[in-house]
């Protein structure tokens, strides 16, 4: 079983549920059950697998379902029917203190807006997670001083959030989430707000910390270029309905269907697919030539390309192990860019 577990959940808005839940069961769209009963379909029979320590992308147009979806998983919405179990357990069938417990000690939280408390200096910010949980002063503090350093904001502990600026907020945000030490990030559009080369920062910081923490971090975004950066795997919703789920690059190279396709159709591909994806692996009776540039198979196309344009032959793709895996031609590079 999976670390989440999320089972045949819909979720039915609107004061009747049941008559609407059974026209979803029974095959109804989200237009469909709207247009004859004034119910909204906020999920329709989604059913995902989450692994520890992955970060995991939700990913959809606005409306698509996103935000029900990660709202499941802290219990902020009950399903209309369907199963969320955590490590095994039931969060439907939690008493209000387990649940209580089970936010504050195992969940965190990033919002879109920072949700930072605006009277409290950026340490106390940090802090507040400990404060709730009872942890004496001197140790909340420790901690906040420690990720405000690990998220890069040493030396801004006394400031408050309106001297700070949106990704600096959103950094004081990201500490107060991990002070906690939880297990799962849940992530809601936490970087939307953002300009765009703060906004890339911040993914960066992300893939750092994830790198050092390996937390499980469910992360919801309507970009497709955030969602592939920052995703171990991404699920991808429409209309309430899961459409696909996959590695970034499987994705790319095999989007589902024209509503994906639209999506990653402004990609930089040379940003995703990486050599073990485009080489042809290789068998014992392929013939290898020594003087070809040996490449590793997880290098991505875009630092594959000068080394591809400089040698006259193929290239060869070894693992991590310096294993010999494959061969990847200049065609096949050059094919691979302009797909
Ligand atoms: N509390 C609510 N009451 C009624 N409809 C809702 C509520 N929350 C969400 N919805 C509807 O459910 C659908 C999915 O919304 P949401 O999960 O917020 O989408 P996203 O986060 O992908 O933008 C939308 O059609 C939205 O209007
Ligand atoms: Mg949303």
């Amino acid at each position: 079983m999976s670390y989440i577990e999320i089972r045949n959940i819909f979720k039915i808005f609107g004061p009747d549920p049941q008559t609407a839940l059974q026209m979803a069961k029974a095959g109804a769209d989200k237009d469909e059950i709207l247009a004859k009963t004034g119910h909204t379909v906020g999920l329709h029979d989604v059913s995902l697998s989450i692994e520890r320590g992955e970060t995991f992308v939700v990913m959809g147009l606005s409306g698509s379902g996103k935000s029900t979806l990660i709202r499941h998983l802290n219990r902020l919405i009950d399903p209309t029917s369907g199963e969320v179990l955590f490590d095994g357990t039931d969060i439907l069938a939690m008493s209000i203190s387990e649940l209580n417990a089970f936010r504050r000690k195992r969940l965190g939280m990033v919002f879109q807006r920072f949700g930072l408390l605006p009277h409290r200096n950026v340490i106390n910010n940090v802090a507040y997670g400990l404060e709730i949980q009872g942890q004496d002063r001197k140790t909340r503090e420790d901690a906040a001083r420690n990720w405000i350093e690990r998220v890069g904001l040493g030396g801004y502990e006394d400031k408050f959030p309106d001297q700070l600026s949106g990704g600096m907020q959103q950094r004081v945000g990201l500490a107060r989430a991990l002070a906690t030490d939880p297990e799962v990030l849940l992530m809601d559009e936490a970087f939307s707000a953002l300009d765009p080369l703060i906004r890339n920062d911040m993914q960066d910081e992300l893939v750092k910390l994830q790198g050092e923490l390996h937390k499980t971090i469910v992360f919801i975004t309507h970009d497709l270029d955030e969602a592939l950066k920052l995703g171990d795997r991404i699920a991808i919703l429409k209309d309430g309905k899961l459409i696909q789920t996959g590695r970034p690059e499987e994705i790319i190279m095999h989007p589902a269907d024209n509503y994906v396709r639209a999506f990653t159709r402004d990609v930089n591909r040379s940003r995703v697919l990486r050599a073990r994806t485009l080489m042809q692996p290789i068998s014992d009776d392929d013939n290898i030539n020594a003087s070809w540039p040996r490449i590793a198979d997880d290098m991505r196309l875009e630092d594959i390309l000068p080394v591809a344009l400089a040698t006259n032959g193929s290239m060869s793709v070894i693992d991590g192990q310096e294993k010999l895996i494959g061969i990847l031609s200049k065609e096949q590079v050059i094919a691979a860019l302009v797909a």
